[in-house]
C-alpha cells in the first residue's frame, strides 16, 4: 500500500536569531531537515514533500541540491500547521497515497523505526488517524492528548487553548501523525481558526475525524525522539543528545574513546573497530574511517575515506582519501581531492592539495604539494614547494617513483621529475628532469677567502 510523508518546514524560528531558516540549523553539522528527510528515505514511505515558507527558496535549493526525490511546496503565509498541510494538496492528488505521515522539520530524532512501527500500528488498528505521542512531566507548550473514559483519543488541545484541568495532562502531541489521506483532506477543508492563535490547527483534525466516528489511535515514543529546537539553547541540547548517542553507537561497534571531551562525530560517519578517537576530534559529513587507527587529538576530518591503521595526529583533512598505515601530522592539512596512498608519511607543516601521493612516499616537513602526481617511495626534503599557480592558471607537477627532492626545492609547474631523479637542495626547477638525472638549479658558491678579517680591519681604521 502506498504512503507519502509531508514535512512541515515553513516556520520562521525567530528565537534562533539567525539569517538561516530554522530547519537548516544543524545538529552535529547536519541540517535538522536532513535528519528528518533521511529518516523518511530510509523508511517504508514511498514519497516525500516538504512544505517551505519562511526563507523557502533557501530551503528548497538546499533540498534540491542534496536530494533528487523530494518535492517541495510553498506556504506563502504561515497560517498554522493545518493550513501548511493543505499546501501539499497537489502533491497528494498526484501521488494518491492511501496514508500520509506528517512530520515537523525541526524535530530531527524521529527515526525510521518509529516511522515504520507507527505505520504498522496505524494499519493493524485500521485507524484513520494515529497520533504519535510522548509522556513528559513538563508538558508546557505542547498540545495535550485528550482521551475519553475508555482511553481512546478524542482531541488535542493546544497549551494556549487548554483548561487548567487539561494542562495537567502529561501525554503530549509530538507533532507527528499518520492519516488516511482522503479523510485528512476532507477534514482540512472543515478546519476553523477560531482559537487563541487564529491559526488553522492540524491538531483539530483529530476531533473532526472522531466526531465522524472514524477510529483513531496513538503510538507512544520516548521524549528524546521528539525533541525539537526553537532556540540556540535547545539546539545545544539536541547536539548533546545526538553526540552522546553517536559516540555510544561507535563504542558498541568497537571504537575506543578514553575521554570524550570535544569529540564530535556526525551521524553519517562510519568508524571501524579498534580505532582510537582522542579528545578534540571532529569527524563530519560522509567520512569513513577504517579500523585500528588513532585519530586526534585536535583533528578535523570532513568527507574523507581513511583506510586501516592510520595515525592522524593534530591535523585536518577535507574531501580526501588516506591509505592503510599512513602517518599524518602533527599539523598537516590535506585539502580537497588529495589521495594519499598506503604507507605514506606526511609530517608537520605540510599542506597537500588536489594531489596524488604514491605508496611509501615521505613528505616530512614544511612543504607544499599542490596539483601534483607523486609516485611511490619519493622523498621530499624539508621546505619543498610546488609552484602551481602563475597568477592566472594552475599547472600540475609530476614526480616519478623513487625520486629524491632536495631540501628547499621549488618545482615550477608544469614540470616533471623522472623516476629515480634527484634535485639538488635549493634548486628552482623550471625544466623537466629526466629519469635518473640530478637537477642542479642554483648559483654556484663562491668563497671570498679572508673576507671577514678584511671587513673588521676596515672598520677599525
Ligand atoms: C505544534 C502542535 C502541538 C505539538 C507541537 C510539537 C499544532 C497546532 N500544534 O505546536 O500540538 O505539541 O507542535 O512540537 O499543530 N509550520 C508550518 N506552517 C505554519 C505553522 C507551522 O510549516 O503555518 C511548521 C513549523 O515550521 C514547524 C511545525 O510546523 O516545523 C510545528 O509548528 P510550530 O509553530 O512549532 O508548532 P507548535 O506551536 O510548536
Ligand atoms: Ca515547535
Amino acid at each position: 500500500m502506498k504512503s507519502s510523508a509531508i514535512i512541515l518546514a515553513a516556520g520562521e524560528g525567530k528565537r534562533m536569531k539567525s539569517q538561516k531558516p530554522k530547519v537548516l540549523q544543524e545538529v552535529l553539522f547536519k541540517p535538522m531537515i536532513d535528519w528528518v528527510c533521511d529518516s523518511v528515505n530510509k523508511s517504508i514511505v514511498d514519497s516525500l514533500c516538504v512544505v517551505v515558507g519562511h526563507k523557502g527558496e533557501i530551503v528548497k535549493t538546499h533540498l534540491e541540491e542534496k536530494y533528487k526525490n523530494i518535492a517541495t511546496t510553498e506556504q506563502k503565509e504561515q497560517l498554522g500547521t493545518g493550513h501548511a498541510v493543505k499546501m501539499a494538496y497537489d502533491f497528494l492528488s498526484n501521488e494518491k497515497p492511501q496514508d500520509v505521515l506528517i512530520l515537523c522539520g525541526d524535530a530531527p530524532f524521529i527515526d525510521e523505526q518509529i516511522i515504520n512501527n507507527s505505520y504498522k500500528k496505524h494499519k493493524d488498528t485500521n485507524s484513520f488517524a494515529t497520533v504519535i505521542t510522548s509522556i513528559t512531566n513538563n508538558p508546557t507548550g505542547y498540545g495535550r492528548i485528550v482521551r475519553n473514559d475508555d482511553g481512546s483519543v478524542i482531541s488535542i488541545v493546544e497549551e494556549k487553548d487548554a483548561s487548567e484541568e487539561q494542562k495537567k495532562i502529561t501525554e503530549i502531541n509530538t507533532g507527528a501523525f499518520w492519516f488516511d489521506t482522503k479523510s485528512l483532506l476532507t477534514a482540512l477543508d472543515e478546519l476553523k481558526c477560531n482559537n487563541s492563535q487564529s491559526e488553522y490547527y492540524l491538531t483539530d483534525v483529530i476531533e473532526i475525524l472522531g466526531k465522524k466516528g472514524l477510529h483513531e489511535d496513538s503510538f507512544s515514543i520516548p521524549l528524546e525522539n521528539m525533541s525539537a529546537a526553537n532556540s540556540r539553547k535547545q539546539l545545544l541540547e539536541l547536539n548533546n543528545i545526538a553526540r552522546k548517542n553517536v559516540l555510544e553507537k561507535l563504542m558498541d561497534n568497537g571504537v575506543e574513546i578514553i575521554n570524550d571531551a570535544g569529540i564530535i562525530v556526525g551521524p553519517d560517519v562510519v568508524v571501524g573497530a579498534d580505532t582510537l578517537l582522542l579528545q578534540g576530534t571532529v569527524l563530519k559529513g560522509n567520512t569513513k574511517i577504517g579500523s585500528g587507527c588513532t585519530i586526534g587529538p585536535n583533528s578535523w576530518v570532513e568527507n574523507c575515506k581513511f583506510g586501516n591503521n592510520i595515525v592522524f595526529n593534530a591535523s585536518q583533512a577535507h574531501d580526501s582519501t588516506v591509505g592503510d598505515c599512513a602517518t599524518i601530522g602533527p599539523f598537516t592539512q590535506l585539502r580537497p581531492n588529495s589521495n594519499i596512498s598506503k604507507d605514506v608519511h606526511i609530517g608537520d607543516f605540510v599542506e597537500v592539495k588536489n594531489s596524488n601521493i604514491g605508496v611509501g612516499t615521505k613528505v616530512s616537513h614544511l612543504t607544499y604539494v599542490g596539483d601534483s602526481d607523486v609516485g611511490a617511495n619519493v622523498n621530499f626534503g624539508c621546505g619543498t614547494v610546488t609552484s602551481n599557480y602563475d597568477g592566472v592558471n594552475k599547472y600540475r607537477t609530476k614526480i616519478g617513483d623513487n625520486a629524491f627532492i632536495g631540501c628547499n626545492t621549488n618545482l615550477i609547474a608544469p614540470v616533471e621529475v623522472g623516476n629515480s631523479a634527484y634535485t639538488a637542495a635549493g634548486s628552482t626547477v623550471t625544466k623537466n628532469v629526466p629519469a635518473g638525472a640530478l637537477a642542479v638549479a642554483r648559483s654556484r658558491q663562491t668563497n671570498l677567502e679572508g673576507w671577514a678579517s678584511k671587513k673588521l680591519a676596515s672598520r677599525n681604521k
